[in-house]
């Protein structure tokens, strides 16, 4: 078991990983507590729940809504959760993402802490405090920065999740080893077969080294006002085909990924050696399948990007594997590229 600390202005937050999911029950109060989890995560783990009310919300990106969380806080009050209460999130990054944002704004703010249940949530969502709701097709635009009090990645969780969900994650960790620890990468590209049958162990160490990156970057930059940037990495365009597409978060982010490559590529930041090694691993996962989105579609969703100021974005690029670039660049020259490599034009 590894214990993993991020500090930030005054608050505190530990992740555990390798710690059996069930021990959330030793730290959590004694009574004003209430579960959130989803109706998938309920079914499989809910018998073994501590022994508080349950709020279940439907699975999936379409429960990242503002009338989810009035619905929630609806339930929080009927339940007389007052400013001494604790939401227990137990589920994947939409649930988390809906509790960590709900116990963030109820009452002005109540305590929370996290069972992380997917592995897209144990290596990017639950760590690090965003919390955010989508507005109409616009990701996490309504949201803020909250660092919950615990988070516990068990490993054991992973074994029930469905084999798309659990792809999904994994491009989220192979992004990690592009953007900043580059024996996550190499890790992955040697043990293929054991990441594909979930060895416990291998999933544990990664796990581990991906939210140490994560807690490292958020310690140094909480509220994302430069170095933090670079976890973005992909999803400028993963966003925006994720919305359009209603693909799952990690198989829209390694498209982005691979946007994001051939731009560092077409900039001569990295060789063709280094993109053929990235789409490799992308493809030995079938991560990469071709969309293609309207030009005037991802311009939409570029222009709502948090990443956006006036008529620049903050692009993060790559000039190797494990080694980030932010860069300034006009959303007008990230198009030319979109249109030029979609289209030829
Ligand atoms: N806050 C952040 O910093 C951050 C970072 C990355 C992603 N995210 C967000 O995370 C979300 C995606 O997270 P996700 O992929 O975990 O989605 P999710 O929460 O929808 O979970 C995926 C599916 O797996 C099921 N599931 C979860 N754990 C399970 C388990 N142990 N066994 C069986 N089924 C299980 C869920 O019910 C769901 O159907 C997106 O909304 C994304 O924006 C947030």
């Amino acid at each position: 078991m590894e214990k993993i600390v991020i500090t930030t202005s005054g608050t505190l937050s530990e992740i555990f990983v390798g710690k059996p999911w069930e021990v959330a029950a030793e730290m959590i109060p004694e009574r004003g507590v209430a579960i959130i989890t989803d109706e998938n995560v309920y079914n499989i783990y809910g018998n073994r729940f501590p022994l508080f009310p349950v709020l279940k919300i439907v699975p999936g990106e379409e429960s990242k809504r503002l009338k989810v969380i009035e619905n929630l806080a609806e339930q929080l009050l009927d339940l007389e959760i007052d400013r001494s209460g604790f939401i227990l999130a137990v589920g994947g990054g939409v649930v988390c993402d809906v509790a960590g944002f709900l116990a963030s704004v109820y009452m002005r703010g109540i305590r929370c802490g996290l069972v992380s249940s997917s592995l897209l949530s144990q290596v990017d969502a639950s760590t690090g405090g965003k919390n955010a709701v989508n507005l109409g097709e616009i990701k996490n635009v309504i949201g803020n920065f909250r660092q919950p009090e615990f988070v516990i990645c068990d490993t054991a969780m992973l074994q029930t999740l469905p084999e798309q969900e659990y792809l999904s994650g994994l491009a989220e960790l192979i992004k990690t080893g592009i953007i900043g620890d580059l024996s996550i990468f190499e890790i992955i590209e040697q043990n293929v077969t054991a990441i594909n049958n979930r060895d416990s162990i291998l999933l544990s160490d990664l796990v581990a080294r991906s939210v140490r990156f994560k807690a490292k970057v958020v310690s140094k930059d909480e509220k994302e006002n430069n170095l933090r940037r670079i976890l973005n990495f992909g999803h400028t365009f993963g966003h925006a085909i994720e919305m359009h597409k209603s693909m799952k978060h990690g198989f829209a982010v390694a498209q982005g990924m691979l946007f994001a490559t051939d731009f560092s590529l077409q900039k001569g930041f990295i060789s063709s050696g280094v993109r053929e090694r990235i789409i490799n691993l992308l493809q030995r996962f079938k991560l990469l399948e071709e969309q293609y989105i309207p030009v005037n579609q991802v311009e939409q969703h570029i222009m709502h990007d948090k990443k956006r100021t006036g008529t620049d974005i903050h692009f993060i690029f790559i000039e190797g594997i494990g080694k980030p670039l932010i860069r300034t660049v006009p959303v007008s020259e990230v198009m030319d590229f979109y249109r030029q490599i979609k289209t030829g034009k």
